[in-house]
C-alpha cells in the first residue's frame, strides 16, 4: 500500500482509532526498524496513554543489527517493551506473545485481585501504511486461529481472533499517518518505499541515500557496485552506478534516472545490506 492521506482521511483514522482502542488492552505499535521515528505516528501516544504498550520492530531483517540493539534500549528506557521482528520470515514471532502477557502483567493482576481469571487479553495492531501490519497479522495468527463472530456487548462488526487462551486481537489493523510534513521524515518514508516515487524525486532520492551511504557506511557503494567511492561526489558516484549497470539512453548518455530508480530499489530489497536511516541519538 502507498501512503496517500488527505486531511480527511486522517481524521476518519483517528475517529475510528479512538473507538477501536476502547475495546482493548494492549497496542502493538509496528515500526519499520530502518526508521523508527519516521515510522511513528506522531499522536499514538495520547491515543494509546492508559494501554500496556509494546513496539515491534518489523523489517529488521533490513535494518543495521547493532542500531536494532540501539533503538531496543532506547525505547525499553522510554518504557516500552520491544521486539525486533521480520513478520515476513516469521522470525521473532515467537517471543510475541510472551513480550504481550508481560506487557499486560498489570492489568492480569488487576483482573486476578477481582476475581477475574482467564480473560483474554485484548490487542490490537497499529502501524502507518506499508509498516507490515497485514504480514504480521497472518503471520502472527497463522492457520491456527479461530474468527470469534460478534459477541454481545463487543461494538457490532469487529472480529476478533483468538489466538490461544491468552490473546485475541484484533482482526482489523489500525492505520496511522506518519508525521510526512517534517521533510526529514517524508524523506526517510520515499528511501524505504511507503511512499510511491515521483519521477522526479527518484534522482534527489537517490543522491541522498549516496551521501548518507558515503558517510554512514562506508564502502557499501563501492562493494556493491565495483567501484571506488573516495572523492567522489554523489552525482558522480551515481554516474558510475549507470556506467557500470549498463543504465545508457539513446542518445548515449548516462541513464541518471535508471540509475537512481536500480539505487533505490536494491537498497529496499536488502542488497546493499543492513542499513538503518536514523539512529537513536538524532532525537533526543
Ligand atoms: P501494511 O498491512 O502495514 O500496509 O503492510 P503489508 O503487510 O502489506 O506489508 C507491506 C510490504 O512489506 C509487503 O511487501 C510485505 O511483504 C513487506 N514486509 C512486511 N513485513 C516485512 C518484514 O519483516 N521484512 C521485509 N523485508 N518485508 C516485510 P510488498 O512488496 O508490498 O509485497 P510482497 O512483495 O511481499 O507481496
Amino acid at each position: 500500500m502507498q501512503l496517500q492521506w488527505y486531511p480527511g482521511h486522517m481524521t476518519k483514522a483517528k475517529r475510528q482509532m479512538q473507538e477501536d482502542i476502547k475495546l482493548i488492552d494492549v497496542v502493538i505499535e509496528l515500526l519499520d526498524a530502518r526508521i523508527p521515528m519516521s515510522s511513528r505516528n506522531p499522536d499514538i501516544d495520547e491515543l494509546g496513554r492508559n494501554k500496556s504498550r509494546l513496539i515491534l520492530m518489523n523489517k529488521s531483517d533490513l535494518s543495521d543489527e547493532r542500531k536494532n540493539r540501539e533503538w531496543a534500549e532506547y525505547f525499553r528506557e522510554k518504557g516500552y517493551f520491544t521486539v525486533a521482528l521480520d513478520a515476513r520470515k516469521k522470525t521473532g514471532m515467537k517471543g510475541v506473545t510472551e513480550v504481550v502477557m508481560e506487557a499486560c502483567r498489570e492489568k492480569i493482576e488487576r483482573d486476578r485481585k477481582r476475581g477475574i481469571k482467564n480473560r483474554p487479553v485484548r490487542a490490537m495492531v497499529v502501524g502507518i501504511p506499508n509498516v507490515g501490519k497485514s504480514t504480521f497479522i497472518n503471520s502472527y495468527a497463522g492457520k491456527a486461529c479461530t474468527k470469534t463472530g460478534n459477541r454481545p456487548g463487543v461494538t457490532k462488526g469487529k472480529q476478533w481472533i483468538r489466538l490461544n487462551r491468552n490473546i485475541e486481537l484484533l482482526d482489523t489493523p489500525g492505520i496511522l499517518w506518519p508525521r510526512f510534513e517534517d521533510q526529514k521524515v517524508a524523506q526517510n518514508l520515499a528511501l524505504t518505499g511507503a511512499v510511491r516515487d515521483e519521477i522526479l524525486q527518484v534522482n534527489e532520492l537517490a543522491l541522498l541515500l549516496i551521501q548518507f551511504l558515503l558517510e554512514e557506511y562506508p564502502g557499501v557503494l563501492a562493494q556493491r557496485y565495483e567501484t571506488e567511492e573516495e572523492a567522489v561526489s554523489a552525482a558522480e558516484l551515481l554516474g558510475r552506478i549507470a556506467e557500470k549497470r549498463g543504465c545508457i539512453s539513446k542518445g548515449n548518455e548516462l541513464d541518471y534516472d535508471r540509475a537512481a530508480a536500480l539505487l533505490l530499489d536494491d537498497f529496499r530489497g536488502g542488497r546493499l545490506g543492513r542499513i538503518s536511516l536514523e539512529r537513536p541519538e538524532e532525537k533526543d
